[in-house]
């Protein structure tokens, strides 16, 4: 990722977006050897997680041409790598995500970056956890014994209760994002799934001890923190450990956001929505379930008094497509926006459940769209990354209909890129989605207003 400024340009120059992707073939936007996850994009693992660097290359375009750009906006923002490139960027940034494990991820990227006070706390931690020496089980949760070994148990008990003593927030919340790690890590569940699906037999011992492991990722959470904080320091927007600019974040429903931070508009949107109902294409809440079921409820974003963790599937559930209530009638208002919808609709045999989850995936996402766009001033650009799936045996083209639905609020079409992906790894899927090897980056100006 080039770090110096960008040579800024006073306006958008007709044709300067064809000459720039034309430079570039599909094997290029592959990343192939360069997708590296550098600094604070190491900090957590989270599933499809974008290619930094070249989320960072688009960006970095976009601010050449038009200097007026000072904001950024991920509503689907996961584990914040938009949010890292737009902060060694200097820019605002809002992100949305309805998971917690998310946001809180997206939090301890955005800071503060005190890093001696840190080092201080870690040692302290570090300390307390090996002077520990008590084998008690303080903490449960339903299943708990399902899904971790007893001594396994007994050590993240002992990290849990430990880093519940650090103070103040910011700290814990830095420690628990390692820990969180440490909990996928040591559970029961298939390592080759995001799916909860509990390990053979055989296999169910293979497991490390959480305290090795949450020492060695704290020991390499605190150097990638270093890192970044040199980055932004190196870019001047960040003083005395703060970050200079505005970040604000939201665990929300984004089509439950509209009345949140009403007035914010923001300059360009960078994104990676869900490419289907998660239950069949990647289960983000499943993945995040058993992390968010150790982390201390007190220090987890607010939707997680929305019974959230109630069970494995609730945010999953939650999710874009997650609920089919109401899908037949909704599938009538997509296809008045979408002809392609209409199309691969057609083509779902009606005996399997492919168009009660199709529809029900994008008429979510129509509501989101609606939301969105209005957070975006007129005439900023999307830079949405999309990737095709298939339901019930049939292809779904995401992009077209991506496309088409934002056609239909009156947004304009700009440029097209298609990539190879060289191993994206999209476990858990089922029989009806195919693994999947391109994607797309669409790219689209906000018309809508
Ligand atoms: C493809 S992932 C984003 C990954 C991210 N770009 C990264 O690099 O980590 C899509 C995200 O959308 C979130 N999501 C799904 N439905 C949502 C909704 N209704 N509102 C907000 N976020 C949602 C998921 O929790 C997930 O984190």
């Amino acid at each position: 990722m080039s770090l110096a400024k960008p040579a800024i340009k006073n306006r958008f120059k007709v044709g300067s977006l064809d000459h720039f992707l034309n430079q570039k073939d599909e094997h290029y936007w592959s990343f192939r050897g360069r997708a590296k996850r550098d600094h604070c994009h190491s900090l957590i693992k989270y599933p499809a997680m974008m290619v930094p660097q070249m989320q960072g290359e688009l960006i970095d375009f976009f601010l050449e041409q038009d200097q007026n750009i000072k904001s950024v906006f991920d509503p689907f923002v996961g584990s914040g790598t938009v949010l890292v490139e737009s902060m060694t960027r200097g820019m605002d940034f809002l992100g949305i995500d309805i998971n917690p494990l998310a946001i809180m991820a997206c939090e301890a990227k955005a800071g503060p970056f005190f890093l001696n006070a840190l080092s201080l706390k870690w040692a302290s931690l570090e300390g307390k956890i090996n002077s520990d020496k008590s084998r008690k089980i303080d903490y449960t949760f339903d299943e708990a014994d399902k899904w971790f070994l007893l001594d396994v148990q007994i050590e993240l008990c002992k990290i849990r209760r430990n880093i519940k003593k650090i103070k103040p927030k910011w700290a814990r919340r830095f420690f628990w994002v390692a820990f969180s790690d440490v909990v996928r890590m040591t559970c029961n569940s298939r390592p080759t799934t995001y799916k909860l699906h509990i390990k053979d037999e055989l296999n169910i011992e293979e497991v490390d001890s959480p305290v090795k492991l949450f020492v060695e990722k704290c020991v390499k959470n605190l150097t990638a923190l270093q890192s970044h904080s040199k980055i932004l320091d190196e870019q001047n927007c960040i003083k005395r450990g703060k970050y200079q600019r505005r970040i604000d974040l939201l665990n929300v429903d984004v089509i439950n956001s509209k009345n949140m931070l009403k007035k914010h508009k923001l300059d360009l949107l960078v994104s990676s929505p869900p490419y289907g109902d998660n239950g069949t294409t990647v289960t983000y809440g499943q993945y995040s379930y058993l992390p968010l079921k150790w982390i201390d409820a007190n220090d987890l974003p607010v939707s997680v008094e929305n019974k959230i963790l109630d069970n494995s599937n609730r945010i999953d559930f939650l999710s874009l497509g997650g609920s089919k209530k109401g899908w037949a009638e909704r599938a009538e208002t997509i296809s008045g926006h979408s002809n392609s919808f209409q199309k691969i609709y057609d083509e779902i045999p009606t005996e399997s459940t492919g168009r009660e989850r199709l529809t029900s995936f994008f008429a979510d996402l129509n509501l989101a769209l609606d939301v969105i766009l209005e957070r975006l001033q007129n005439n900023a650009y999307m830079i949405w990354t999309l990737g095709n799936r298939s339901v019930s045996g049939v292809e779904v083209q995401l992009d077209l209909i991506f496309q088409e639905l934002l056609e239909s609020k009156g947004c304009a079409f700009e440029k097209i890129i298609h990539r190879d992906i060289p191993s994206k790894r999209m476990p858990g899927r089922n029989k009806t989605s195919k693994t999947m090897t391109k994607e797309t980056v669409l790219i689209m100006k906000n018309r809508s207003s």
